[in-house]
């Protein structure tokens, strides 16, 4: 019941779309631009770095807002908290990324993943910034650096789980690790376009104009 509901609650907080709502504000829908992603990289990409930076904020906001929510209703249970939270997160990464009222036709849920690492671990968190700095500015492809961060996030996850550091009960491990994998999986499937086209040389780099 309790995991119903931090996905169903986390679904709800998915469901605003940060890119989509700001690029329809501007009478446009974001979804037909750039690569067709209505994250905060094609925002950035066709509307610029304020828009990009507010569309970010919202969507790692949404699932912060949603975690503090899950921690106040289920502060009494410390041994499936972080169970909880990942839930939480896992719900707005669906939410976002198949929202009903867009034709289930979302983003990829890399800045909702990145609101749930700031929900979770700061150490995991700050490998996984470095991780993605690095790696976009090797490469300038913001997709490789979200994929290597969902790598990131799941070994991290399974290391900050194993030591214990969440608190987690035995019991309730395996099913921890199973959700990290889960939306570890989710953000790479997600860039399967993408993958396509890192592979074949044609993916776009950031900084370069795109239609
Ligand atoms: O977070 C999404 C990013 O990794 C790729 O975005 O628009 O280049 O497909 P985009």
């Amino acid at each position: 019941m309790e995991r119903a509901l931090c996905l169903v609650m986390g679904y709800v907080f998915g469901l605003f779309q940060t890119g989509y709502i700001y690029s329809r504000s501007k009478h446009m829908d974001i979804r037909n631009y750039g690569s067709g992603n209505s994250g905060s990289t094609n925002v950035l990409r066709v509307m610029g770095k304020k828009a990009g930076l507010i569309v970010f904020l919202g969507d790692a906001g949404k699932t912060i807002i949603a975690c503090l929510l899950t921690r106040l209703l289920f502060r009494s249970q410390p041994e499936l908290l972080y169970v909880y939270l990942l839930y939480t997160g896992f719900g707005v990464i669906l939410g976002h990324n198949f929202p009903f009222y867009m034709g289930f036709k979302g983003g990829k849920g890399i800045a909702a993943s990145a609101g749930l690492l700031a929900s979770t671990d700061w150490r995991v968190m700050l490998v996984c910034l470095v991780v993605f700095v690095a790696a976009v500015a090797i490469t300038r492809y913001v997709s490789l650096g979200s994929i290597l961060v969902m790598i990131c996030f799941f070994i991290g996850m399974v290391f900050c789980g194993w030591r214990g550091d969440f608190g987690i009960a035995a019991a309730h491990l395996t099913e921890f690790y199973v959700l990290a994998g889960l939306i570890s999986a989710m953000g790479i499937w997600r860039h399967h376009a993408n993958i396509k086209r890192l592979l074949s040389g044609t993916e776009n780099k950031l900084g370069a104009r795109k239609e």
